[in-house]
């Protein structure tokens, strides 16, 4: 089976075995381009093309496309330099008082949580941590820690770890039902599982651009419910928070009546321009297809390590897996293996004690025999 993006998308894709999307994908080639376009035309020009009509406007495509690929409205999206960035700016927001708790589990990447934990130190309400074991949390255990005064559960949509991922709509219900919000870090899943923010009724989502959606660092976007919009007073601003950027006085800020005002400053806009051609091209593609594509990668992956009796630590069955398949190696040290699989070229990542192989849609069948055929050699040794 072929890479479903050809090396014309993605001119590095022979450049290596490239196996590591959960840490930074190989980024798609319209989109490096228009990001260089973009900042050498700033460096040689400053404003006269980059204008103050142009940097009012420049999200404008960001906000249709990613819409576009959470099923939401152009209004319903905001974009800053980082996921990091807008979930802090989200957890001031939303302060969860001092009767309050969050929920989130153990095994959540740090940035997911940090934030929220920040402002609980603030504000001392609890932070409640569902404990995984061998980094898998059961999702109705988690389920079972949100209650009456359950302000937010903050939750990777797909581990970054494990890979394991959540069903989103199952946890929006049950938040709900108590009136907690859900808010998802979607760095690990959004442009390889299909997402429908609003049709999960999730309250937020966030991600940034450069791994499974192929664009740069410096760019992250978010989904905010319509609800939320106009509640909200964002816990970062600056003068791209004020409804007219231009009006420039500091003695009033009036936000804008959508989810943009969560944008505040200026930041490496041709991360923004370039993440907008990514997120078109994966469209083209359909995430749907990408998923089936990978899926059917991790299992040639899956089906190679078994027959080396590697302990699988992903979980196996449909509504949990993904493409992001970490496994330990009995008596090996994962971080030597994943060293000497980089040696060879074959990038992968090497998490907690196990190597994590995340292939995505430059990646063939021929990546994955490369990679196993190796990783059975440094086995052998
Ligand atoms: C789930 C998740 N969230 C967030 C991040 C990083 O966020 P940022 O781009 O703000 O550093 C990562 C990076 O590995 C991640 O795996």
């Amino acid at each position: 089976m072929k890479a479903l993006g050809s090396l014309n998308d993605f001119p590095a894709a022979d450049k290596s075995t490239y196996l590591n999307t959960a840490s930074v994908a190989l980024m798609y080639g319209d989109a490096e381009k228009a990001i260089t376009n973009w900042q050498k035309d700033l460096a040689e020009f400053g404003t006269m093309n980059f204008d103050e009509k142009a940097e009012q406007e420049v999200f404008d495509d960001l906000h249709v496309i990613f819409a576009r690929l959470v099923g939401a409205q152009p209004e319903d999206i905001a974009v800053a330099s980082s996921a990091t960035e807008l979930l802090a700016s989200l957890a001031w927001a939303i302060a969860p008082g001092r009767r309050s708790n969050i929920v989130s589990t153990d095994i959540v990447f740090p940035s997911t949580l940090y934030p929220w934990a920040r402002v609980a130190r603030y504000t001392n309400c609890e932070v409640r941590l569902l404990k995984g074991e061998n980094s898998y949390a059961d999702q109705e255990e988690l389920i079972r820690l949100i209650d009456d005064d359950t302000a937010v559960v903050c939750i990777s949509h797909v581990e970054y770890g494990s890979g394991q991922r959540y069903d989103l709509g199952r946890i929006a219900e049950s938040a709900h039902t108590h009136n907690a919000l859900l808010v998802v870090d979607a760095a690990q899943s959004a442009g390889a599982i299909p997402i429908d923010a609003p049709a999960s009724k999730v309250d937020a989502l966030v991600s940034g651009g450069y791994k499974w959606l192929c664009g740069p660092f410096g760019v992250a976007v978010m989904y905010l419910a319509p609800h939320l919009q106009m509640k909200l007073d964002p816990g970062l601003v600056g003068f791209r928070s004020h409804k007219d950027i231009w009006d420039l006085q500091a003695d009033r800020l009036k936000y804008p009546d959508d989810a943009s005002r969560f944008e505040f400053s200026t930041m490496a806009y041709g991360c923004a321009i370039g993440l907008t051609q990514s997120i078109r091209y994966l469209l083209r593609v359909g995430v749907e297809n990408i998923l089936a594509h990978n899926l059917k990668l991790a299992d040639l992956l899956i089906q190679g390590l078994e027959e080396m009796k590697a302990e699988i630590i992903s979980p196996g069955n449909d509504e949990e897996r993904t493409s992001i398949v970490s496994a330990r190696f009995p008596g090996r040290d994962s971080y030597e293996i994943a060293w000497d699989l980089g040696e060879a070229d074959i990038v992968v990542s090497q998490r907690r004690d196990f190597v994590r192989f995340s292939p995505h849609l430059y990646n063939g069948t021929d990546d994955i025999s490369r990679a196993l055929e190796k990783l059975g050699q440094i086995l052998a040794s």
